[in-house]
């Protein structure tokens, strides 16, 4: 056997559903899903039931997290009308997320004047992270370089989007993008063979889309998962929920690429760790993954730890099984089964942990 050793992953983007939508995961099985994937720290989405928008909602989130098997930060969700709250607590989150465009979740913003007050109070020392698709894209560019406001854009799925963030950026407009690995390796063929279970926001686009991130990969600060659960019965129900699961299934897919020539390893852990923990301003947590790059598998749903228990990359052939990972010096994660028990897990911004 082969064997390659890499430091542990960091996931920008994750949607553990607790707490209120336990029944699609929570904090335990998500954080299971993320130590199988090699992911040693997540940072995970506001977009709950209730929303994650004020210090009381702030504090139930808090709370689920007793529950973690791996390290992780939370985002604060902004309204159009908690700015100044929202604010207050950013020393607690790893950034402030806002939608503008429609997606799983209530929290959407649609007036420029809600939008601007969070760019006018939100410290510009942690970046806000936006879902924003098309001409919304363009304009939150505008925003952050009127502000001087660092902006994480989410899950970039268009060549013109990619090619707009590159034109920004070379202009020094203070941005970063990530993108999935449904967008590196899924198109809207897929999305027809897969039906609501390759169902997400942003939508799945074009071969031509997908060959732009790849051909732009090097504007490409980070590879997120953007692991969105739901359950089959959701998906098979009349109204699907956008959203895939991605933390157990991004690195077999990220290392096959490797494989073949399309990046190499060094630029995975940029995009998978240094510019994670750059980028949201904490020391990445100390650990190591040990994974079996001899035999390919086929990606299946049998053995997944998200509770959805689903994979949009079912019978994918894949090269890169994670056997171990270790996380601050336990062994977290060993061929199939979880180690770390329940409140291993430890916030990410705790003064220790801050970067300076
Ligand atoms: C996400 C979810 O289900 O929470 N769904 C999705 O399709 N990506 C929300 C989001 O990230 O937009
Ligand atoms: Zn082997
Ligand atoms: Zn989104
Ligand atoms: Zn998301």
């Amino acid at each position: 056997m082969s064997t390659l050793r890499l430091p542990g992953l960091i996931d920008v983007h994750v949607h553990l559903r607790d707490p209120g939508g336990t029944h699609k995961e929570d904090f335990a099985t998500g954080t299971a899903a993320a130590l199988a994937g090699g992911i040693v720290a997540v940072l995970d989405m506001p977009n709950n039931s209730p929303p994650v928008i004020n210090a009381g909602s702030l504090r139930a989130k808090q709370a689920a997290t007793e529950k973690a098997h791996c390290d992780y930060g939370l985002y604060l969700g902004a309204t159009e009308n908690n700015a100044a709250a929202v604010a207050r607590l950013h020393d607690q989150a790893c950034g402030l997320k806002m939608y503008l465009g429609q997606t799983y979740g209530p929290l959407r913003l649609v007036e420029l004047s809600a939008v601007m007050a969070h760019f006018r109070e939100w410290p510009a020392r942690r970046p806000i992270a936006i879902h924003a698709e098309g001409l919304a894209l363009a304009g939150v560019i505008a925003l952050a370089q009127a502000h001087n406001q660092p902006v994480h854009l989410c899950h970039v799925s268009r060549a013109a989007e990619i090619a707009l963030i590159r034109a920004a950026k070379e202009r020094g407009a203070p941005i970063t993008c990530e993108v999935t690995p449904h967008h590196l390796f899924l198109t809207e063929t897929d999305a027809q063979r897969l039906g609501p279970f390759g169902y997400m926001k942003p939508t799945l686009g074009t071969a031509a889309d997908r060959d732009a991130l790849w051909a732009n990969l090097d504007v490409v600060d980070c590879v997120a998962t953007d692991h969105a659960p739901h359950t089959i019965a959701e998906k098979e129900g009349e109204h699907p929920p956008p959203g895939v699961p991605g933390l157990e299934t991004v690195l077999p897919l990220i290392l096959t690429a490797v494989h073949e020539g399309r990046l190499s390893l060094e630029r995975l852990v940029e995009l998978m760790r240094d510019n994670p923990a750059r980028i949201f301003g904490f020391a990445p947590p100390e650990g190591e993954i040990e994974i079996d790059t001899t035999a390919q598998h086929i990606i299946s749903r049998q053995g997944l730890h998200t509770r959805c228990g689903w994979t949009p990359f079912e019978g994918t052939s894949v090269r890169g099984r994670v056997r171990k990972v270790v996380l601050r010096g336990k062994l977290a994660y060993c061929d199939g089964e979880v180690l770390a028990p329940r409140g291993f897990g430890q916030p990410l911004y705790t003064q220790r942990n801050l970067a300076q």
